[in-house]
């Protein structure tokens, strides 16, 4: 039975004031004890003080990107390490936003991966399509590709998740369907099965990522191949989060 994970990037968005005001109200509704995983996702800026926010409390902290190498002249960039000094231990790698808006390579990408392992973060890896890419029936061999990119047999699969997000989900209020991120799930688990070993492909936590809201995170979080959440727009608010994590909890039991 694989742990549900649920995640909230909260991208470029909240000033520290709210943060705080965020992270109290979810230090108050967190079922107690928690069953789940939970991480929380801050821009850089403010890892530090969040992760003063979580002491004492089983939510992890997680960045949204890094640069894959240790240290040099890359301005404006964060390494792998630097983010473990904050005390986060967790990133997001490959966000549809990395890849789409900032015109991030699947190359780059790919290096990110075995950086922020060996320094010893845990992985968030996203993976998604973009609608031309769903209406064109090439969903499966994008996906495949960006498999291809970020993973190869030597990583320490026990610290990686993947997050499927369909590109045309996110922000946008249309979710995929149960059907389609069941079909996409399952088939990320069929390729890594086919790619790597069965074992591993069986125990990875793949998350749904695209407009979840705790109105449709039962019916989402309730299909077989789908391990938890990750959260845009909806972990900015703590009501919406809070019940998206009652979700997960239920789909546990
Ligand atoms: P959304 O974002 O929940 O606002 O659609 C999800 C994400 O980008 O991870």
């Amino acid at each position: 039975m694989r742990k549900p994970f649920v995640a909230g990037n909260w991208k470029m968005n909240l000033n520290l004031a709210e943060c705080r005001e965020l992270m109290a109200a979810l230090r108050k509704g967190l079922p107690d004890p928690l069953p789940i995983d939970v991480a929380v996702c801050p821009p850089f800026a403010l890892l530090f003080p969040i992760q003063g926010e979580v002491d004492g409390t089983p939510i992890k902290v997680g960045a949204q990107n890094l640069y894959p190498e240790p240290k040099g002249a890359f301005t404006g960039e964060i390494s792998a390490t630097q983010i473990r000094d904050t005390g986060a231990t967790y990133v997001i790698i490959g966000h549809s936003e990395r890849r789409h808006v900032i015109g991030e390579t699947g190359e780059l990408i790919g290096r990110k991966i075995p950086a922020a392992l060996k320094a010893g973060l845990e992985v968030i890896y996203c993976v998604g399509e973009k609608i031309e890419e769903r209406e064109a029936g090439r969903t499966e061999a994008v996906v495949a590709e960006q498999l291809n990119h970020g993973l190869t047999e030597d990583l320490d699969w026990s610290r990686l998740t993947i997050a499927y997000e369909p590109v045309w989900a996110i922000g946008t209020g249309k979710t995929a369907t149960p059907e389609q991120a069941q079909e996409a799930h399952a088939f990320i688990r069929q390729e890594l099965a086919a790619r790597y070993n069965a074992e591993w492909a069986d125990r990875i936590r793949i998350q749904y990522g695209g407009s979840v809201k705790p109105d449709n995170a039962d019916a989402l979080m309730s299909c077989p191949d789908v391990d938890g959440a990750l959260v845009g727009g909806a972990s900015l608010k703590a009501g919406d989060f809070l019940g998206i994590i009652q979700a997960a909890i239920r789909s546990a039991s």
